[in-house]
């Protein structure tokens, strides 16, 4: 059976800063992971595998160092955080406390001023997932909020929880769709 592979970019500079949104590059430790990604996906020595990014920097940093042919998707950049772009959850607290709190109330939903909604970023992934259905052994090089919503598709999981799912970084998961449903395991790569 083919295998979907999906993971976040390497850690970026406003991770470190625990900063959402931008377009930052990769931190150190992101490179390291890279490069880490790199190594595992040459050991596993997959068929045809095709490697696809978002259009930011991040994600296409992580996937530099990847021996098979790489497609952008703008569909797979992450989610608008519109007037919060750039600022930390704290901040965001600080300067925008009913916006906060209608986004913890319902986080599905709630949408960004100037931004997106988790239900925005379901409806832009559609064409992303209808490939990948498609599609035979693929990498998802992408974003947090982005995997949760492919990996709620994959494992039908509810709107509600969708948001929540604890996506870590620098580790891959490996999606291999069966008859009914979809088996699921995650693999941390130490660097
Ligand atoms: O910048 C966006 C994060 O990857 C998604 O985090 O939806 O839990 O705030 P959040």
């Amino acid at each position: 059976p083919r295998t979907i592979y999906l993971t976040r970019h390497g850690e970026s500079e406003l991770n470190q800063q625990h900063r959402i949104g931008g377009d930052p590059p990769l931190s150190r430790n992101g490179k390291l992971y890279a490069e880490a990604l790199a190594e595992y996906m040459d050991n596993e020595n997959i068929p045809d595998l095709i490697v696809w990014t978002s259009q930011m920097q991040r994600t296409i940093e992580t996937a530099a160092k990847i021996n098979a042919p790489k497609e952008q998707w703008k569909a797979l950049n992450e989610i608008n955080a519109g007037i919060c772009e750039g600022l930390t959850y704290v901040e965001i607290a600080e300067r925008f406390p009913d916006e906060f709190a209608a986004r913890d109330q319902s986080k599905f939903y709630y949408r960004y001023p100037g931004g997106e909604s988790y239900q925005d970023l379901v409806a832009r992934l559609e064409p992303v997932i209808m490939e990948l259905e498609r599609a035979e052994n693929v990498l998802v090089v992408c974003h947090q909020a982005v995997a949760r919503c492919i990996l709620s598709y994959f494992l039908d999981t509810d709107a509600e929880d969708l948001p929540y799912t604890k996506v870590p970084l620098h580790t891959i998961i490996k999606l291999t769709p069966m008859a009914y449903g979809c088996t699921m395991e995650c693999i941390p790569l130490p660097i």
